[in-house]
């Protein structure tokens, strides 16, 4: 019985639980949305370590079999930590999709878009010398971008010009592939898209983060929940309106029922002691 559990510091992991909607349609998705600490991309890696292991508690105890890490910047900070802590539990995490860019760039200039701390931390820079060796990377943080997205503003003149400072200098340099390396930034790709032209690539890991944890999924020989669509319950730690507001908005799933978290000591608690809402019906 798959149960697999997916957590992001916002609304950026729906990207990922998209992906893994359409992969494993029958599996029951848990999602944290950890909005009391959004953004983590400024934070340091001690902090996002202590969120990420007080998360996966969390799911643990409500039954996941399997943690789909669906944030670069905590799989840069915190996914070593949590297989060490967690070590019969198997994660998955996402990280900057520099390898296929690697190999689709034509002009050896690739563009990556991510957060400051998964810039800084030893992982991107072994992703880079391992498999863009070649390559003249250019990189990113889109300051104020993963704020606008947790708004829900996911194009008009202030997402532009954020993306258009980011990515000019690219263009300028011949950058052909950009890489999405934050899990909130698939929501802006049209804005992107009109930035870049039709024919530069732009690169989403979510839907081989997705296939992945289908493989482990059969790996170890689990079965769906259900037979028809597996239920998503979702919950935040911030405001769960503003969840359903950016479920309804980001993926079209309407009126998701989204439960209320609050951080107590480095774990987190129900926010109600009420009886927890019944999770979204699967669709
Ligand atoms: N969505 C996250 C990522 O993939 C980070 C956004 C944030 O800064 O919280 O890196």
């Amino acid at each position: 019985m798959l149960r697999i559990g997916v957590f992001d510091s916002g609304v950026g992991g729906l990207s990922v639980l998209r992906a893994l909607r359409q992969q494993l349609p029958q599996v029951a998705l848990w999602y944290v949305a950890d909005q009391a600490h959004v953004p983590y991309g400024r934070r340091s890696r001690a902090e996002i370590v202590a969120f990420a292991h007080g998360i996966t508690r969390f799911l643990l105890a409500q039954g996941v079999h399997m943690v789909v890490v669906a944030c670069n910047t905590a799989t840069a900070a915190a996914i070593d930590e949590l297989r060490r802590t967690f070590p019969q539990v198997p994660f998955v995490g996402i990280e900057p999709a520099v390898k296929p860019a690697a190999r689709a760039t034509r002009s050896g200039v690739i563009g990556v878009l991510a957060t400051q701390t998964t810039f800084r931390l030893p992982r991107y820079a072994a992703l880079l010398r391992r498999y863009a060796p070649q390559a003249r990377v250019l990189e990113d943080p889109c300051p104020g971008l993963v704020e606008h997205i947790e708004a829900g503003e996911v194009d008009g003149p202030r997402v532009r010009a954020i993306l258009q400072r980011a990515v000019e200098p690219m263009l300028r340099a011949g950058a052909d592939v950009f890489v999405l390396g934050c899990t909130h930034y698939p929501f802006v790709e049209p804005a992107l898209r009109a930035l870049v032209g039709p024919r530069a690539r732009i690169l989403d890991p979510a839907p081989a983060v997705a296939r992945r944890a289908a493989q482990l999924a059969r790996q170890q020989g689990w079965a769906p929940l259900a037979a028809g669509p597996g239920e998503v319950t979702f919950f935040s730690t911030g405001d769960p309106a503003r969840l359903a507001r950016a479920v309804e908005r980001l993926l079209g799933w309407p009126r998701p029922a989204v439960q209320g978290l609050r951080w107590q000591g480095g774990a987190l608690v129900w926010a109600r002691a009420a009886a927890p809402v019944p999770p979204t019906p699967g669709r």
